[in-house]
């Protein structure tokens, strides 16, 4: 069977080939965030089935295209969509478009989710910028036969989180006038939404939000020295605090509806971004 790497590789090779841009920052869209991919200039887009080894969204709010274009002289790489653990996939697939992109020498990641709020604070729609983690998904992209060229054996995940650019995000949210709050993400692996009681229980071990997502990707892209910055929509409050059914369509349409407030951040976060890797 072919490496991560080599497969990697090959599919950051043909993602070059397709465009004459070379981004520094890797942008992963949510469920409903995608839109800002489409305002891109000068945009290739190629979706996930025709790149090499790439795996395929099933899910509905999942676009699933790479864009390659410019946000104004910004070249960039954004992902509209992403897989899961819950659809059947392994965490090294979920996490192998990390892969793909250092290998097409990404240096920063901007990922961003929808999460359900556990903090009571927290209102729908509010946008959160992740300090830290708790993977509780049972599964994590680095099980397996190790493979230097990726990085270390035993990561450190300390700074999982790159610290100057959450202050950057908090810091331009501020300046627009945004809500912004900084917390915990809980990473469950779903599909079911949580029961209240297992809310409470998150909620007691120091978690602020909830989701299905985005840690075997940090967790790939931080062994691969990337730099990650994170952003939640709260598109639900998590279940038993509010007296309602929590749906998919919830999600995918607070989703859509912060959608604007979520590119005037990405806008204002990214030039400064850039400045550090040298974009
Ligand atoms: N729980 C888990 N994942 C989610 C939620 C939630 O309430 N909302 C959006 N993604």
């Amino acid at each position: 069977m072919t490496d991560d790497f080599t497969l990697a590789e090959s599919a950051a090779q043909f993602l070059l080939s397709q465009t004459p841009l070379r981004p520094k920052i890797g942008l992963v869209l949510g469920s409903g965030l995608g839109g800002f991919a489409d305002e891109l200039a000068g945009a290739t887009r190629v979706p996930y089935a025709q790149i090499p080894a790439f795996s395929r969204s099933t899910i509905v709010g999942h676009a699933g295209q790479m864009v390659i274009g410019k946000a104004g002289d910004l070249p960039l790489a954004a992902m509209q969509g992403r897989v899961h653990l819950y659809e059947g996939y392994s965490a090294k697939e979920v996490a192998f478009p990390m892969r793909v992109l250092g290998r097409m020498g990404i240096r920063a990641v901007i990922l961003t989710n929808a999460a359900g709020g556990i903090n009571l604070e927290y209102k729908q729609g509010a946008l959160v910028v992740l300090s830290d983690h708790i993977n509780l998904q049972g599964h994590n992209p680095l099980v397996g036969p190790h493979d230097d060229r990726l990085g270390l054996r035993f990561p450190d995940m300390t700074q999982a989180y790159w610290k100057p650019y959450r202050e950057i995000a908090l810091e331009e949210a501020r300046k627009l006038g945004m809500t912004v709050y900084e917390s915990v993400y809980a990473a469950m692996l779903g599909p079911s939404f949580e029961t209240p009681a297992e809310i409470r229980f998150l909620r007691t071990i120091g978690a602020d939000l909830v989701g299905m997502s985005t840690v075997s990707e940090v967790i790939a892209a931080r062994q691969m020295g990337l730099k990650v910055l994170a952003i939640s929509c709260v598109t639900n409050m998590a279940a038993g605090i509010l007296d309602q059914v929590l749906t998919h369509e919830e999600v995918l349409e607070t989703g859509r509806r912060v959608m604007g407030q979520f590119v005037a951040l990405l806008r204002a976060v990214l030039p400064r971004i850039a400045g550090d890797v040298g974009a």
